[in-house]
């Protein structure tokens, strides 16, 4: 069965074809700056499962109706323009950074050693490889880094999979991470882009549907691992 992911109006993404879920943490510093990523528990799932959207589930990260009762609104309101559409583009001596804000998931890698925005206004070795760790690390795929030369993008591999990301140093917990290419459609038939990277709201509160637009950080969304 193909992996995909299809929004349901007003109600849970249905995820088909077998697609793993783990918990995702982001590891900070002791300054609160956001570094690496570290996988948690896998969570048991059938080939096919249904997940919250609304983020009021009992059953958490699984739906359980809960969107029914309390008359969920999910209205999708992102743009299905492509990522090169939408992303303003920042020019270094050797790298190119491309930015579309509108995807912003407040993860937050791109804020250490200075900003990514800035590193890449650097020619430096040391500086390119961390434009290269910020942007990569970025979940929503707001940001990708590319080789000025070759305008190759440089993209960390990931298989299909989704991520419960796991925010602890702001208290909160964060969107579904979607990685490796999954498709996502919207509960209109139309599909979005495909990407190695994107965060889809599951708290319910944000206002760029399906996408996360960073409001789990304000609500204080709970789905601790
Ligand atoms: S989307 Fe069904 S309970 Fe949240």
């Amino acid at each position: 069965m193909t992996k995909k992911i299809t929004v349901t109006e007003n109600g849970p993404y249905l995820v088909e074809g077998g697609v793993p879920i783990a918990h995702q943490h982001i590891v900070t510093n002791a300054e609160g700056e956001s570094l690496e990523w570290r996988e948690g528990a896998a969570v048991a799932a059938p080939a096919k499962y249904a997940l919250c959207r609304c983020g009021r589930s009992g059953t958490k990260p699984f739906c359980d109706g809960t969107h029914k009762r309390i008359g969920f609104d999910g209205t999708e309101t992102a743009s299905h323009e492509p990522y090169e559409r939408q992303a303003g583009v920042i020019d270094g001596p050797a790298m190119v950074l491309e930015d579309a804000e509108g995807l912003c998931a407040f993860a937050r890698f791109c804020d250490p050693h200075g900003q990514v925005w800035n590193l890449v206004q650097k020619s430096d070795p040391r500086s390119l490889k961390l434009v290269e760790h910020e942007a990569g690390h970025c979940p929503g795929g707001r940001l990708v880094a590319k080789h000025r030369a070759t305008g190759a993008a440089v993209e960390p591999h990931f298989e299909p999979s989704i991520g419960l990301i796991q925010d602890t140093a702001q208290g909160t917990s964060g969107p579904l991470w979607v990685r490796g290419g999954l498709p996502v459609t919207g509960a209109d038939g139309r599909p979005y882009e495909v990407r190695n990277r994107v965060a889809l709201c599951r708290c319910g509160a944000s206002s760029n549907k399906p996408y996360c637009d960073g409001s789990h950080a304000s609500i204080r969304f709970n789905d601790k691992e």
